[in-house]
This record gives structure tokens, C-alpha cells and sequence, in this order.
């Protein structure tokens, strides 16, 4: 057996052979299935990229309208996974709420029939169509009010707004929201997916899968940065503050959120797709006093840190476009889950294809041969 050097964070360390997406994190490119992500973001819709990373191939007209007329159908949710989230403390993070009742799905459909080509397709409609209405449903919950029943009317992006608002979105305003779930949806190899890919390695069922990969995806050092950038602009203030603020995080040796990437060393190609939606967002709905600390952020960030290849990555710009479509802050990273799913679950099924279970090895550092010491002893 080949035996490797220990790399904290397996940085550098291949952990499968994929096909699903690519990062060049020096030029800054990003593919899913060999496409660019700028005309995906350009050309595509959320439904159409999930099928393109789910099953390899862009769909034909047929097969796309398929497709979405599946998930259309599946958006509802079970009235018991509905009463069982009314139980829930209105003050969890929704993150909390999502991963929770993701798994609970497994309690519904805990077939695992996973050499079946329709439990697949099932399971992927079923996990696309009900996690935006799960998210929607808490929200709408936590505040004492009843969850806002799917509209089959509107698609997928505009649906979800619906859902949390009551009302049809502006077009603008689901159209941006639906490319910023297509920038999200797949990313290679970065934690939530490894987590996914390792809890597919057992052979359980894909709700287990995408459960375990929606409470990786929260922690902020991954997609919880997003709500933190938020909560870092409100602290900031001004422009004027923005300076000293990244001056006195840099001496304590802290992190500034949404910059930083473990792959690029230049700006995330989906950053600068992000930004350039939230102008879209301003010139039509009015300007956001954060979008200019933001940019001051940038522009200090990298003159302090560019030299180590830090950028502002995926979630630097997203809460400013969130923000401005009227999401609340703690549903930032349950929007990022929504889109991830389709990462998750094109990685789960090509982990299938070819699986062995994930047992890694250790670098043991403890002692040995130890006597047990009685307890009244110690
Ligand atoms: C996502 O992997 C993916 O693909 C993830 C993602 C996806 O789509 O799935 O792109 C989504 O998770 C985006 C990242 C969101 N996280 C943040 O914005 C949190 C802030 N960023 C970091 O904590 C950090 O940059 C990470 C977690 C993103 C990457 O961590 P690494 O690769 O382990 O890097 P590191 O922490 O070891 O830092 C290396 C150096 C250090 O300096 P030195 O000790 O070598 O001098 O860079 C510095 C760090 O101090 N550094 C930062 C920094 N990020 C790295 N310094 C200040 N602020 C930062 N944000």
C-alpha cells in the first residue's frame, strides 16, 4: 500500500476521479460537465444545470420539460414532515431545521434500492422539489404564521419567492435569484460534497446523504460565510471604518469572511458573477449603502492579503444580492443547500457508479501500552 504524507485538511489530496465540474483556481475557471460557468449563468436555468450535473448531459427540450413537470409535482410536503417542523424552536437556525428535516424524509422513503434507475430519479426529484417548500414552510412557521402551498404556476426560483413572500417575484428578481442558485449548485471536491461522497460510500439512503451534507455546508469557515459577510458589513458600518476593521482583524489573526479559497488564488469567477447581478439588483430596485463597504473591502482585502493569493470568493457577494431580493439573513445558507443539492446528488450518484467505502487512514500520535490506573487512583 502506498503510504502519503499527512496534509491537514487533505489539502492537495485527490479523494475520487470525478467528471461532474472543474476549477483552474489560478485563471480563476469553473466548468460543470466541461460548460463554462459565465454561460451557464447566461444561458441556463437552476433545473436544466441540475440535470446537466445529475446526469452528464444537457437535456433535450423533451427531457427538460419532463423533468421540471416532475418537480413541479413533488414540491408538496407531507403534512406530518410539516407539523413535525411546527415543533420546532422558532429560534433554531433554519440550517438546523433543513437538516433535519431532510433526513426526515428518509423516515418516508428509506427503500434503498439504489441499483434501481427510478429510485434514483425519484429520490433526486423528490430532495430538488421539497427542500425549497421545507425552507419556505419554516420561515413562514417560525414567524405563527401557515406555509404558503407551492404555486404550480411559477417555476422553480420564482416559487421559492413566492413561497417566503406571498406574492410572484419580480421577473428580474427570479431570474437573479435562479442563476445565483445555478452558480451554487456544484463545486468539486469541497467539504459538504466529501462529506456527501463519504456518507454515499456506505450505501445508505440519499436523504442520509444530503442531511449529513447540509450540516457540513453550515459552518461558516463553507457556506455559513455567507450570512457572516452580512453581519461583518452591518459591524463595519461605513466606509470609513473599513480600514481599521480589517487592520484589527489581520493583527488578532482572524478570518475576513467570504475571502479566501482553498483552490483559487485569484477572484472567484462566481464572485464576479454575484457582483455583477447585485448592480443589476441596484439599478432596478435602488442602491445598498453595503455594496460600497463592500467594495472598499475588496480593494483593502487585496492590497493587504492579495499577495497570498486571497480574493473574495462565492459567498462575498451573494448576501448583498439576497439581501436585496428581501431573504432574510438566516436563510442564506439554506439557499446555498437548495442549490448544492444538485452537487450533491450528481456526486452521490457517480460515487455509486464505481463505490468503495471511505476508510482513510490516521496518523496515530497517542501512546502505548498504557497500564489502566483504578479509579481511585487517578
Ligand atoms: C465556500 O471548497 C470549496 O469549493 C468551498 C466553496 C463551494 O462552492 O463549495 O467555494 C464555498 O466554502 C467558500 C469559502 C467560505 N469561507 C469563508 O469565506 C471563510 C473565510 N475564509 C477562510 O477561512 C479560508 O480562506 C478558507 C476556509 C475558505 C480556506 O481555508 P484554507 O485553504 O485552509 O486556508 P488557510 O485557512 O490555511 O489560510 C491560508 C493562509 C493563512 O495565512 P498564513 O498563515 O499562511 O500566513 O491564508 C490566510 C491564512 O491566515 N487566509 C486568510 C483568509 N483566508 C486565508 N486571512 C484572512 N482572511 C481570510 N479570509
Amino acid at each position: 500500500m502506498m503510504v502519503c504524507e499527512y496534509r491537514p485538511g487533505l489539502e492537495g489530496i485527490p479523494a475520487a476521479q470525478s467528471s461532474i465540474s472543474f476549477v483552474d483556481g489560478q485563471k480563476g475557471l469553473l466548468e460543470y460537465r466541461g460548460i463554462r460557468i459565465e454561460e451557464l449563468a447566461e444561458k441556463s436555468t437552476f433545473l436544466e444545470t441540475a440535470y446537466l450535473l445529475i446526469w452528464g448531459e444537457l437535456p433535450t427540450a423533451e427531457e427538460l420539460a419532463a423533468f421540471e413537470d416532475e418537480v413541479r409535482h413533488h414540491r408538496r410536503i407531507k403534512y406530518r414532515i410539516r407539523d413535525m417542523m411546527k415543533s420546532f424552536p422558532e429560534s433554531g437556525h433554519p440550517m438546523d431545521a433543513l437538516q433535519a428535516s431532510a433526513a426526515a424524509l428518509g423516515l418516508f422513503y428509506s427503500r434503498r434500492d439504489l441499483d434501481n434507475p427510478v429510485y434514483i430519479r425519484d429520490a433526486v426529484v423528490r430532495l430538488l422539489a421539497t427542500i425549497p417548500t421545507m425552507i419556505a414552510a419554516f420561515q413562514l412557521m417560525r414567524k405563527g404564521n401557515d406555509p404558503v402551498r407551492p404555486n404550480d404556476e411559477l417555476d422553480y426560483a420564482a416559487n421559492f419567492l413566492y413561497m417566503l413572500n406571498e406574492k410572484a417575484p419580480d421577473p428580474l428578481a427570479a431570474r437573479i435569484f435562479d442563476v445565483c442558485l445555478i452558480l451554487h449548485a456544484e463545486h468539486t471536491m469541497n467539504a459538504s460534497t466529501f462529506s456527501a461522497r463519504v456518507t454515499a460510500s456506505t450505501l445508505t439512503d440519499p436523504y442520509a446523504v444530503v442531511a449529513s451534507a447540509v450540516g457540513t455546508l453550515g459552518g461558516p469557515l463553507h457556506g455559513g460565510a455567507n450570512e457572516e459577510v452580512i453581519q461583518m458589513l452591518e459591524e463595519i458600518g461605513s466606509v470609513e471604518n473599513v480600514r481599521p476593521y480589517i487592520e484589527d482583524r489581520l493583527q488578532q489573526k482572524a478570518k475576513i469572511m467570504g475571502f479566501g479559497h482553498r483552490v483559487y488564488k485569484v477572484k472567484d469567477p462566481r464572485a464576479t458573477i454575484l457582483q455583477n447581478l447585485a448592480e443589476q439588483l441596484f439599478a432596478k430596485f435602488g442602491n445598498d449603502k453595503f455594496y460600497d463597504i463592500a467594495q472598499e473591502m475588496e480593494r483593502v482585502v487585496e492590497e493587504k492579503l492579495g499577495h497570498k493569493g486571497i480574493y473574495p470568493n462565492v459567498d462575498f457577494y451573494s448576501g448583498l444580492v439576497y439581501r436585496k431580493l428581501g431573504i432574510p439573513t438566516d436563510l442564506f445558507t439554506p439557499i446555498f443547500a437548495i442549490a448544492r443539492v444538485a452537487g450533491w446528488l450528481a456526486h452521490w450518484k457517480e460515487q455509486l457508479a464505481e463505490n468503495r467505502i471511505f476508510r482513510p487512514t490516521q496518523v496515530y500520535n497517542g501512546r502505548h501500552d498504557i497500564p489502566y490506573t483504578a479509579i481511585d487512583q487517578r
